[in-house]
């Protein structure tokens, strides 16, 4: 979704912008632009499409102070006069903004009669605003902006430049993700640290409605009344060899082969020397003190909560529900007496989820978040975190987020049911399992080839295709489906197996792709049965099995693993063919259309 970099006091400023833009492209954006001063002079470029474009236009663009950002639509579309930067009426303030203003447009009817506007974004109108207070009503630029940020509404990362004064970067934040980074002598602003991380890997966090004058030299933090806080650095552990491709075509694969890596970090990361699972015992003890999980995700994460219900609720004894965050920020349902909120997020930042927790923290309800990003929104505001280990992912398409989701839920389970003197707990010897995941997907990974040959026959051309299964399998089919979905285009649905002859199987026709998931050995014989109810109706079917019940017939083996952890190594599969499904289709595989890494608005 949107990205925002900016620089104050450094000479380099083009550079260092269009190379934070870069950084910022996994997140999704459709058009971007930046602002450069230099001495009196002032830049303003922009393109519609990829940065690539942007910077070709930007020779000659010098100075040492300026802003940029990446735009992915809400407002208007992707054109050069909406994206950012926006200037005030008059041209002298200069904004760019992640989020949405809900009242824009009675702003703009109350304040801003007789301004001219040249597209139809709600940030447009907040620098307009801005530009009124200071120009028109006399106020100073800080009391302009001030005035501004008491009345808009909404969700906003906003990153001001008053073009009569290099020297100052004003910011300020609600509910949008915003950082400062520290330089050496200069300092920037960004809206994840990876954009900065080439400069610095210092960051300072700035809270929900604060306001902070940034300057080569200094940062000051305060709130809306212009009371000072203080604020402490902190040391963002990003390494840049995370963030390069290497030499992979695309992130997604180099993704999906490092989750056996992920997957023994995970066990490095949750036990001790002895080999023992260890939890931080106040997020034990707040499963313990609860009698319902409540589980809020969007879309992969939401899917990895799914895949780890039954895991949760043999190890821990609590009953676990599921809840698509968009939904529940709207509409809370009847709660039990001692709720326990797991929010599952690989970015931390995705809005939906932010809006459930705010009312869980004003109902009291204590939360637990976990995620990749350690000091990312839900991760601040929750009462606990559990990361994720996974490195960045910059595909969109989330892989190894949701493998280590499963498996982190997995130490979580294992070491409340320990607590808890759960026999099955106890049995149940997870670093040996997790060490056998590692394998059997280094073993798929093996397999690429064999992968790619049958995907190229099934999905190349095709309009539509199902995934079934049944039990952890048709969770395993939700998300394979929502993989294929978002980067192949290839309409696609995960069903149970069994759900299929109540309505769906009326859409299987002649060469309909129909891909079964058959891992679990008391019920891959009924989704057999599925499988010849679909053959006999056209259907093209592969199959994906694990050994325990695979027969010569199947198209993908895998080795089997622990039936908790089977979401883990079953969904590596149809991963690969996704990403396979992808590139014979012509498509790109990192950054698919209309989509966003980071979902940061409602
Ligand atoms: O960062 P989050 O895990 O909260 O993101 C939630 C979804 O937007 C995300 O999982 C999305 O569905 C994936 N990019 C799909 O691959």
């Amino acid at each position: 979704m949107c990205g925002i970099v900016g620089v104050v006091g450094n000479t380099n400023a083009t550079d260092i912008l269009i190379q934070g833009l870069e950084k910022l492209e996994y997140r999704g954006y459709d058009s971007a632009g930046i602002f450069v001063l230099g001495g009196a002079e002032s830049h303003l470029v922009k393109a519609v499409g990829r940065i690539a474009e942007l910077s070709a236009k930007t020779a000659g663009v010098e100075g040492a102070t300026g802003i940029g950002h990446t735009r992915w639509a809400t407002h208007g579309k992707p054109t050069e006069d909406n994206a950012h930067p926006h200037r005030s009426e008059t041209g002298r303030f200069v904004l760019v903004h992640n989020g949405v203003i809900e009242n824009y447009l009675e702003i703009k009817e109350e304040y801003l009669a007789g301004h001219h506007f040249k597209g139809q974004t709600d940030t447009e109108i907040a620098v307009h605003l801005i530009g009124k207070f200071a120009e028109e009503d006399g106020l100073s630029v800080l009391e302009a902006f001030k005035k501004a940020l008491h009345i808009i509404r909404g969700s906003y990362a906003f990153a001001l430049i008053d073009s009569e004064n290099p020297d100052v970067i004003y910011v300020a934040k609600n509910k949008s993700p915003l950082l400062i980074g520290l330089g050496d002598g200069y300092n920037m602003v960004c809206s994840d640290a990876m954009a900065m991380i080439r400069e610095t890997n210092q960051y300072m966090e700035i809270h929900d409605q604060e306001l902070v004058i940034v300057k080569a030299d200094s940062v000051q933090v305060q709130d809306y009344d212009g009371n000072r806080r203080e604020r402490a650095s902190y040391t963002a552990e990003l390494d840049l060899s995370d963030i390069g491709k290497g030499t992979y075509p695309y992130y997604m694969l180099k993704e999906i082969d490092e989750q056996p890596t992920v997957m023994r970090k995970l066990i490095q990361a949750y036990t001790d020397e002895a080999g023992q699972v260890v939890v931080d015992p106040a997020i034990i003890k707040a499963v313990q003190d609860a009698d319902r999980i409540y589980i809020l995700a969007a879309g992969t994460s939401y899917h990895a909560g799914f895949a780890s219900k039954k895991m949760l609720e043999e190890l821990t004894d609590t009953p676990v529900e599921l809840g698509i965050s968009s939904e529940w920020g709207y509409g809370m349902p009847l709660l039990s007496q001692k709720p326990l909120f797991i929010f599952i997020s690989q970015s931390g930042e995705t809005a939906d989820s932010r809006q459930v927790l705010v009312k869980a923290n004003e109902m009291g309800i204590p939360s637990l978040t976990v995620t990749n990003v350690p000091g990312s929104t839900l991760s601040r505001e929750a009462n606990h975190t559990m990361l994720l280990h996974a490195g960045p992912e910059i595909a969109v398409a989330s892989t190894k987020a949701y493998t280590a989701q499963i498996a982190a839920l997995a130490f979580l389970a294992k070491a409340v049911g320990e607590a808890n003197g759960n026999a099955k707990a106890q049995a149940f010897d997870l670093v040996h399992e997790l060490s056998i995941v590692a394998q059997s997907i280094e073993s798929t990974l093996s397999e690429k080839e064999l992968i790619d040959s049958k995907v190229r026959d099934l999905l190349e051309t095709t309009r539509n295709a199902f995934y079934i299964g049944r039990g952890q399998d048709y969770y395993v089919a939700m998300e394979a489906s929502l993989k294929l979905k978002e980067i192949s285009y290839i309409q696609c649905e995960g069903f149970a197996a069994g759900e299929l002859k109540h309505g769906t199987i009326a859409l299987i026709e002649d060469g309909t792709p129909v891909l079964a998931l058959l891992s679990d050995s008391v019920l891959a014989n009924h989704t057999r049965g599925n499988i010849q109810e679909v053959a006999a109706r056209g259907a093209k079917v592969l199959t994906i099995a694990e050994e325990n019940v695979a027969k010569d017939t199947d198209d993908i083996v895998l080795t089997t693993v622990h039936p908790y952890l089977s979401p883990i190594s079953m969904v590596v599969p149809t991963q690969l063919i996704a990403y396979f499904a992808t590139l014979h289709r012509g498509l790109d595989v990192d950054k698919p259309r209309n989509l966003a890494k980071s979902v940061t608005v409602e």
